[in-house]
């Protein structure tokens, strides 16, 4: 079908230009004479609008233009009389494909809950919010690739189903053909017979590429990996999915330093390209939900980032404590940080992003690097203002006989990972690496304040809608 986007018009239509425009009923306002339509066909957030004469082509089926509607419309393009917008459409031919009936409809014209919107996430994209959220969403993956592949970093493609547990923390999804209905096959010893499964061992989705990652780093150099990941946890929280995407460079002959500059550059550059490449979508987000503001994201592309150790920040929080505020959860070296500390310290203190890093190697993964403290890991994580952590690395474990001893007190089978000692066997070399959830980087420029409105189709707990 031929047809001209929304956004082409708006940027660069003439007036005396003929389209064709194809796109859903924003709301129709009727007169004697002709009727007003306003249609949005998802290309931009400004909608276009169109008058088209009672008499016109197609003017019969007015009537089932309603709020959601898909429409064809062929016109004219004319100055605009209304303030706003260059042009707008004379329609000399319209052709309502798909009708809407208004008694069911439920994406009416009045505004909704983000609540009621999560409800029917097949329709929510056609309003403001979502297309807007959705919009900024795809700019920001390509904004991702464009960084990466401009510093020469590899995109790794690293597998989805997975026979290792890369953050060692056993939150992940199964992946098996066993009929779950009949008794499950056992071996000699009685417990369940995995051999006998699909892929003849227990099998997972993926928590994390990093692993994998590793290898093509410690062979292509820079690598970076931009997929799914799946995690099992049981947190219903506003931050925390069970399907996210996860984007994880991995570099070669490089250190924590290294690690946390990338980090640094990378997040910055990603508030640049939300407001070179959705403009009108930040303007939108700002006006209707003023959590996350264009002059905030602007001075965050130019700012510098805090740094400061684990260490520095408990007693950073202990002062504050000390001074008389209160924490839900204790504050003491050795435990994790919470997120209302994460937010103290980027909200509070730093008023920006935060970057702490040396964290405890009791409270982190086994393959982070020991620290000649012999207490700590060579670990980051970045802390973003209204998010709490928004990525999480580190420096890896390069030292054989460091890195078998961190799995064996962790309880990691070393005869599982083989292959990721391998890498410490046949030239080792200190390498860095980070993971940024996606969603949690859309959710910080967009501002929504639930991570499951930054993504279509939502996964968490007993949530699997769609
Ligand atoms: O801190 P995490 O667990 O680190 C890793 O997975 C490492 N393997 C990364 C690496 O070094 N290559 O997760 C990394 C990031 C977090 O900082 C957070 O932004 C996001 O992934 N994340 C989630 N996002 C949404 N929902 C969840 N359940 C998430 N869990 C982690
Ligand atoms: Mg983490």
């Amino acid at each position: 079908m031929e047809r001209h986007r929304i956004k082409d018009i708006l940027a660069a239509g003439k007036a005396g230009e003929t389209v064709t425009v194809c796109g859903w009923v924003r709301s129709k306002r009727d007169s004697k004479a002709f009727s007003f339509l306003v249609v949005n066909d998802g290309s931009h957030q400004d909608n276009l609008q169109g008058i088209i004469d009672a008499g016109a082509k197609g003017y019969d089926k007015i009537g089932d233009c309603q709020t959601g509607a898909a429409v064809r419309l062929n016109g004219t393009l004319k100055e605009s009389q209304g303030k706003g917008q260059a042009v707008e459409l004379q329609i000399t031919a319209l052709e309502v494909l798909g009708g809407a009936a208004p008694e069911t409809y439920p994406l009416q014209k009045k505004g909704h809950t983000l609540e009621f919107l999560r409800e029917i996430a097949h329709l929510r994209p056609r309003s403001n919010t979502f297309g807007a959220v959705f919009r900024v969403r795809s700019a920001l993956a390509q904004a991702v690739h464009e960084f990466f592949q401009k510093r020469g970093f590899i995109w790794a493609h690293t597998p989805i189903i997975t026979a290792s547990d890369a953050e060692g923390a056993g939150e992940m999804f199964q992946v098996t053909t066993f009929d779950l209905s009949k008794p499950l096959p056992k071996n000699d010893k009685g417990q369940i017979d995995w051999k006998q499964d699909f892929f003849g061992k227990k099998a997972n989705l993926t928590v994390s590429g990093q692993l994998e990652g590793e290898f093509m780093a410690m062979a292509l150099g820079d690598i970076y990996t931009f997929g799914p990941t799946f995690r099992a946890e049981n947190s219903n929280t506003t931050r925390h999915l069970s399907e996210f995407w996860m984007i994880e460079p991995e570099m070669a002959f490089a250190d924590l330093a290294d690690d946390a500059q990338l980090a640094e550059d990378f997040l910055k550059a990603m508030c640049q390209a939300a407001l070179d490449r959705c403009p009108k979508e930040l303007e939108f987000l700002e006006k209707q939900y003023k959590t996350v503001t264009i002059a905030e994201i602007s001075a965050l592309a130019g700012s510098k980032f805090a740094r400061l150790t684990y260490t520095d920040a408990v007693k950073e929080l202990e002062k504050a404590v000390a001074s008389g505020h209160k924490f839900e959860f204790p504050v003491a070296w050795g435990t994790d940080l919470q997120s209302e500390h994460e937010r103290f310290l980027t909200d509070q203190v730093f008023k920006g992003p935060v970057i702490v890093t040396d964290y405890p190697k009791d409270i982190k993964s086994f393959y982070m690097r020991l620290n000649d403290d012999g207490k700590t890991v060579a670990a980051m994580d970045v802390l973003a203002p209204r998010i709490g952590e928004i990525i999480g690395g580190s420096q890896r474990e390069e030292r054989l006989d460091l890195l078998t001893a961190a799995m064996a007190k962790k309880g990691i089978d070393a005869k599982e990972l083989d292959w990721f000692l391998d890498l410490r066997r046949y030239g080792s070399a200190p390498h860095a690496g980070f993971g940024l959830g996606f969603e949690r980087l859309v959710q910080y420029l967009t501002g929504m304040g639930n991570i499951r409105d930054v993504i279509p189709c939502p996964r968490a707990p007993q949530t699997i809608d769609f």
